[in-house]
């Protein structure tokens, strides 16, 4: 820019305020950020979460018009969460849950105090009952370095593609790190996605600092188990969410494998017994049983743990899955997409030959770990095993559309390839016999 401009002087202001601001210490704030929604599986509800830097009320004033009036409003409570690191940073952590929405009726919302507001945010609550069709993206190991698909899936967010995100572990890589800074940058990134949509969540191992805590405090996953397992209903699906992490850092506690394990059997009995309301069962864990990528993770060894169990075969999840009839398990880890035919104990169980996962006998895997983070992409052994459908080593993401209760569509798009579909397949279950595979 020529010297004279006019603009040059208020351009040095602004660069030396910007300068200024960048070098000094964090400023105490009380301005909300970092904000994002989970759902707290109770239908006409959504809860709101976010962080402030000193102590401040957690209000959400929210409305019915983009630009009009927000007349209601819901206080929560506050907490502190003190991140593990040498500074032992505070967290000032906000959560409140709206209720009484209307189903599928779209919200605008602000949230803080007086001390400062955030900007509005939209949300559409989710419909109530068995009888829609949830759209939900699904994906895993998004960091805050090379987060390759964050701005497709910040356009399709826009655009109201989804109803809700599934997020299989992994986040910023990792929250912990820089004294939980990487963390904070982490979740001002998505929050163009998650204040907009449930951003559902199971922990992954980049979450293990701490035990657990920066992810156990910055999400907020419905139930008052552990802060690491919950599960929830979303149209026809029930949807299971747990640590496959219990299985691999047993010094935080190695009846957290027990605990989970017999919480999920109970869960999958209720759920089982519910079938004819809510006809699938969809699980998500952050490590998967199977893969066939060129490392050495837990998913290459014929008897993974997630698997298998621990050593004696305690608490394997193959068996307890298949028994109960579990119609999709989504995994991520693996930073790829993997997708397998039906299967239990490496074998084969298509429904026929020609339609593969019409009436399948097992369940279907898929892996998606590819939404893009600093490790950037895993490469696949070179042959693919026999159970190995289709395998594609590109950034992108899962489409999960559960269009009733006997059909449900999987796409997977590449971001590589600028957004084409690279994978597209239905589930397809008849309502008999899917208490159990015969
Ligand atoms: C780690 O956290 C879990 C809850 O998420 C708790 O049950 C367990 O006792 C904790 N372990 C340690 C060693 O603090
Ligand atoms: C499963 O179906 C696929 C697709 O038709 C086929 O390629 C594969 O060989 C089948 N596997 C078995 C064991 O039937
Ligand atoms: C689900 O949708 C598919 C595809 O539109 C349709 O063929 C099927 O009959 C529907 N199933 C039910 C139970 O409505
Ligand atoms: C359900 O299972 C029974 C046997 O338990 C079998 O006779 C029947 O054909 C099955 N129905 C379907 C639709 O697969």
């Amino acid at each position: 820019m020529h010297p004279f401009h006019p603009c040059w002087s208020a351009c040095c202001l602004l660069f030396f305020c910007s300068l200024e601001i960048q070098g000094a210490p964090e400023a105490p704030k009380a301005d909300p950020e970092q904000i994002h929604l989970s759902y707290p599986d109770e239908p006409g509800s959504m809860t709101v979460t976010w962080t402030t830097w000193v102590p401040a009320l957690s209000e959400v004033q929210f409305g019915l018009h983009p630009s009009g009036p927000l007349p209601f409003r819901a206080l929560g409570p506050t907490s502190t969460f003190v991140d593990g690191g040498v500074l032992q940073r505070k967290l000032y952590m906000h959560r409140v849950t709206l209720r009484g929405l209307l189903p599928g009726a779209q919200y605008v919302y602000r949230c803080g105090s007086r001390q400062g507001w955030s900007r509005r945010f939209r949300f559409r609550a989710l419909k109530s009952g068995p009888h829609w069709s949830p759209r939900l993206v699904v994906f895993g190991d998004l960091g805050a370095d090379n987060p390759k698909a964050l701005p497709r899936l910040r356009r399709d967010t826009q655009q109201g593609m989804y109803d809700a995100v599934l997020h299989v572990g992994d986040f910023a890589y990792n929250m912990d790190q820089d004294n939980g800074r990487v963390g904070d940058k982490f979740m001002r990134l998505i929050e163009p996605v998650a204040a907009n949509l449930p951003y559902m969540t199971c922990p992954g191992n980049h979450e293990e600092r701490y035990n657990f805590s920066n992810y156990k405090a910055r999400f907020n996953m419905p139930g008052d188990t552990e802060g690491l397992w919950y599960s929830w209903d979303v149209g026809p699906a029930h949807i299971i969410s747990f640590s496959t992490e219990v299985y691999f850092y047993l010094h935080y506690g190695r009846q957290l494998v027990e605990r989970q394990f017999h919480w999920l059997e109970n869960d999958l009995q209720k759920a089982n017994k519910n079938r004819a309301t809510r006809p699938w069962i969809i699980t998500m864990g952050h490590r998967p049983m199977y893969c066939s990528n060129l490392d050495l993770d837990d998913c290459t060894w014929h008897e993974s743990k997630v698997r298998k169990g621990l050593p004696g075969k305690l608490f394997g999840l193959e068996d307890l899955f298949y028994k109960y009839g579990v119609d999709l398990q989504l995994w991520a880890h693996e930073h790829s997409y993997e997708r397998l035919w039906p299967i239990y104990n490496y074998k084969v169980f298509n429904g026929s030959q020609e339609k593969p996962y019409t009436n399948p006998r097992g369940p279907v895997h898929i892996i998606t770990g590819s939404a893009g983070c600093e490790e950037k992409l895993t490469p696949f052994v070179l042959f693919p095993r026999p159970w190995s459908a289709l395998r594609v080593k590109e950034y992108g993401y899962t489409r999960l559309h559960i269009l009733n209760g006997t059909h449900i569509h999987i796409q997977q798009v590449s971001d590589d390839q600028d957004g084409k579909i690279v994978d597209d397949i239905w589930v397809v279950r008849p309502p008999h016999n899917r208490t159990k595979y015969l």
